[in-house]
């Protein structure tokens, strides 16, 4: 089974997809740090993305592995970040690293997230969660994070928002049959319990209330 867990930046989707592939005994597929990785490479190598997004070895797990080298924390950078949404927005990085995400999601049970897994990925999914929350509660919840000013990271946040949803390729958006789920003012427990409960019932009928 595929959960695909989608949605703006600062919405919980880390957490919360990783909590709940945990609960479910599920793999657990952070698109975003792929993204990231390649933003890093290309800034570290001076190399056009797209020209070697194809090639890098990125291995996810408990750590993110690029070629090799340990970039779990490097990847978390402001810059990096700010250079991932950018260089998502190249159709020829895109093509590379949804192959490499459609190559995992062959074999076993995911809950992946991302910004296009229910729409480009893996419209297959059997379960789409589009996660969501205030701009202030996103804002808040990433400044905590990175111990950072909030109108800083409200204003990049922003700017990462609109550049993911109005690239011309795969932009951020929710899938028609997507769950929308409001995070503002939730505890993560009781996200991943909605989660759990919203794959059950798809377990069991085929098609999960709304
Ligand atoms: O989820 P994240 O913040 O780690 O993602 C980093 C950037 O990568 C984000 O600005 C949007 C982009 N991204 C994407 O375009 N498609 C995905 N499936 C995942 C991330």
């Amino acid at each position: 089974m595929i959960v695909a867990i989608d949605g703006p930046a600062g919405a919980g989707k880390s957490s919360v997809a990783r909590a709940s592939a945990a609960a479910l005994g599920f793999s657990y597929l952070d698109s975003g740090a792929m993204y990231r990785s390649v933003a890093l490479a290309a800034l570290q190598r001076g190399r056009p993305p797209a020209d070697i997004a194809g090639e890098l070895q990125i291995e996810l797990g408990d750590r993110v592995l690029l070629d090799g080298r340990d970039v779990t924390e490097a990847i978390r950078d402001r810059a990096v970040a700010s250079a991932a949404s950018r260089v998502a927005a190249d159709p020829v990085v895109r093509a590379a690293l949804v192959t490499k995400q459609r190559e995992l999601l062959s074999d076993g049970d995911w809950v992946a997230e991302g910004r296009d897994i229910g729409t480009v990925v893996a419209p297959e999914a059997e379960l789409k969660v589009f996660l969501t929350a205030t701009p202030a509660e996103r804002a808040r919840r990433r400044a905590l994070e990175g111990r950072e000013d909030v109108a800083a990271v409200t204003r990049e946040l922003e700017a990462r928002d609109d550049r993911d949803r109005e690239r011309e390729h795969s932009p951020l958006r929710a899938a028609t049959e997507a769950i929308e789920l409001d995070t503002t003012g939730l505890r993560l427990e009781q996200v991943v319990e909605r989660v759990v409960a919203l794959v059950g019932k798809r377990s069991a009928s085929g098609t999960p209330e709304r």
